[in-house]
């Protein structure tokens, strides 16, 4: 049974956000040709994700001592934090397909992905480093981007898109194919030509849709 984790990055809901339908078109349509697949959505506005402050690396701190035979005990605050690390942490690598969905907010991705990201693309899970520099650790994963922005952009310019160019990367580092394991839906231009707004999700779902069935 395969697994698809839909990581959603927007305040919103599908009725306010053209980043949503699509996502939820794409969602929908996986269902449907996976009908024995799980599906775990995580709206990243309402999961309490972590910021990583100094209770965060206190605790790593303290952690890390721990397993060099210091007699610490963790309190109950930082053994729940360390459970919360974990599940979303499992939550991730143990998912077939992860859907990111999200606005494009100042040419990069919304604040609150990028701290989810570095909550769960740790390293020793993730990557590891070696001599030879660091090496990904995760394989056998699909990642789909889904974004929306107001304007139209050229994806092969690093200047414009930072937030596909980031995951992107991070995609690579963690040891997945850009060609292979990677995958993007824009939803682009609604914003500076409202006209062609309903066209340009419809061909964006459509796109998500065919895309789904196959993965
Ligand atoms: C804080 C903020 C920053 C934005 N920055 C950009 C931007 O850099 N480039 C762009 O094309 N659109 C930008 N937009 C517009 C949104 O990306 C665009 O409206 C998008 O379609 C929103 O998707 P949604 O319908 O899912 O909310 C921004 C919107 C907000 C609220």
């Amino acid at each position: 049974m395969k697994t698809l984790l839909y990581v959603d990055a927007h305040p919103l809901t599908a009725a306010e956000s053209k980043t949503l339908q699509v996502a939820d078109a794409f969602v929908a349509a996986w269902q449907t040709a996976n009908p024995t697949g799980h599906i775990e959505t995580l709206k990243l506005s309402e999961a309490n994700i972590p910021t990583l402050d100094k209770d965060v690396f206190g605790t790593w701190l303290k952690q890390k001592k721990i397993g060099l035979g210091a007699p610490l005990a963790m309190s109950a605050d930082e053994n729940a934090l360390l459970s919360q690390f974990n599940t979303l942490i499992d939550q991730f690598v143990n998912a077939d397909v992860v859907v990111f969905a999200n606005p494009m907010w100042n040419h990069f991705l919304p604040a609150i992905l990028k701290q989810y990201l570095d909550d769960v693309l740790q390293a020793g899970v993730a990557f590891k480093y070696t001599a030879h520099g660091p090496v990904g650790l995760l394989s056998d994963k699909q990642i789909i981007h889904i974004q929306s922005a107001g304007g139209v952009y050229d994806h092969t310019s690093m200047r414009a898109d930072f937030g596909d160019a980031y995951l992107q990367a991070m995609v690579e580092f963690i040891g997945l194919s850009i060609d292979d394991e990677y995958h993007t839906i824009f939803i682009e231009g609604a914003d500076s030509n409202p006209a062609q707004r309903d066209a340009i999700i419809t061909a964006a779902k459509t796109e998500a849709q065919n895309l789904a069935v196959t993965l």
